[in-house]
């Protein structure tokens, strides 16, 4: 196992004093990046974030600078940036500690998307439990006005640019894009019909772009310091920096920044401090409870998108829930199925009935009520919900649900033989 070191780019104020203040911000590099990017054209900064390949981090890892072309070329409605903070996944807990320990760099980072996509304003939608978050934005937002970093002509540069906060009621479907612009619009959170997308129709029928906290604040860096630097970072295909969180049953949980790409097990030893009470890890889920579950001997892994996909799982959020030898998977499988019917918004028969089936019958088998036919019928429903839905989480509750009796079938088929 190899020695990691943490790279602090996006965490390194986190426990520092006075990051609220525009002068301690600038005092530390803040605000360089965006008085570079304003020497250039918008266009000019897209080209250098799709070179950079920064990725979105908000759980799919689609290339972020390719997102930002699909806008519209000509712009006869105003365009709209939204930080998406809703951050509502189990075992997903990183965007908070931006936001907490270094809300101007957000705000900085939204400020440079904001010239880049040339939006009229931009939002933050934050999930209602992190009211104290909103205020910290909120006062940080203040003084960037009074410093001129957001308002009218900024830095004389002829550009307008301001952001609003508005907080959710904290449901995890209003973290999926299109159910937050519907959010934001003062109706239920359901996603929407695709196509159109946002970047076409979005907020009031508007071109909209919607990007992970985490992203936004990835632009300062790279444009301060340019998209090579960044790519210095990371992997081939995915650079920068990642924020990993881990929790479960390690001996240190917490959020830390490795370059994208670092290894699952050094990560789970070095940060996490290895398993609590010396016991060995049975299972890993690696990216928030969407993520198809890892075995304990899948995780010798590098941790981005595309090395998680070849090992059937998904870098997700980053968020590593950590489960040693005495967790039972059914009892996981139950709370993760609880969470998804739970948050299913109920558009989607396959979604909204399926999952309560599986419910149902998991409920059932933990209780010692279960059939033999059962984890058959739970594995051939999850297939069935799989692609047969608005948005992703159906398919997110069933996979996920899926692996856990494929990899562990011995302790479903336990509990009816019991
Ligand atoms: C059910 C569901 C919940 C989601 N929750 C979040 C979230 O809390 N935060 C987030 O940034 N993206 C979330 N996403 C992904 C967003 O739809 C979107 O892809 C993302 O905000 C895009 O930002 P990025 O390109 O910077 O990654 C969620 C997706 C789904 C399907
Ligand atoms: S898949 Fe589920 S959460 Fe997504 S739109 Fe359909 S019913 Fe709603």
């Amino acid at each position: 196992m190899a020695m990691i070191e943490e790279k602090k780019i996006l965490t390194r104020h986190v426990g520092v004093n006075g990051m609220e203040k525009v002068e301690d911000y600038e005092r530390d590099g803040g605000y360089i990046g965006l008085k570079k990017v304003l020497e250039k054209s918008p266009q000019d900064f897209v080209e250098e974030v799709k070179k950079s390949f920064l990725r979105g981090r908000g759980g799919a890892g689609f290339p972020t600078g390719f997102k930002w072309g699909f806008l519209p070329k000509e712009k006869d409605r105003p365009f709209y940036l939204i930080c998406n903070a809703d951050e509502g996944e189990p075992g997903t807990f990183k965007d908070r500690v931006i936001m907490e320990h270094d809300p101007l760099l957000l705000i900085e980072g939204m400020t440079i998307a904001g010239y880049a996509i040339r939006a009229d304003l931009g939002f933050i939608y934050i999930r209602g439990e992190f009211k104290w978050i909103a205020e910290i934005l909120e006062r940080a937002i203040q003084n960037a006005r009074e410093a001129n970093y957001l308002g009218k002509n900024i830095l004389g540069k002829n550009f307008d640019f301001d952001i609003i906060v508005m907080r959710g009621a904290g449901a995890y479907i209003c973290g999926e894009e299109t159910a937050l612009i519907e959010s934001l619009e003062g109706k239920r959170g359901q996603p929407r019909v695709r196509p159109p997308f946002p970047a076409n129709v979005g907020l009031y029928g508007c071109p909209t772009i919607v990007n992970n906290v985490e992203t936004l604040a990835c632009l300062p860096f790279i444009a301060k310091q340019g998209a090579s630097t960044f790519k210095l970072m990371g992997t081939f295909q995915a650079s920068g920096t990642k924020l990993y969180g881990i929790s479960g049953h390690v001996n240190r949980p917490g959020v830390y920044e490795f370059p994208m790409g670092t290894n699952l097990k050094d990560m789970i030893q070095y940060a996490g401090g290895g398993v609590r009470n010396g016991k060995k890890i049975k299972a890993v889920i690696p990216g928030g409870v969407s993520a198809p579950i890892l075995k304990a001997d899948e995780i010798d892994i590098s941790m981005d998108f595309d090395s998680c996909i070849k090992a059937n799982t998904m870098l997700g959020s980053g968020g590593i829930i950590v489960m040693d030898e005495d967790t039972s998977i059914p009892e996981v499988a139950e709370a993760a199925i609880n969470f998804f019917v739970h948050e299913s918004c109920g558009q989607c028969v396959p979604c909204r009935e399926g999952l309560q089936k599986i419910q149902q019958m998991l409920r059932e088998l933990l209780t010692g009520n279960g059939n033999s036919e059962y984890i058959d019928q739970i594995l051939s429903l999850c297939k069935t919900i799989s692609g047969a839905t608005l948005c992703p989480l159906g398919d997110a509750g069933g996979m996920a649900i899926h692996t856990m009796i494929t990899k562990f079938r011995d302790e479903f088929e336990a509990l009816i033989s019991a």
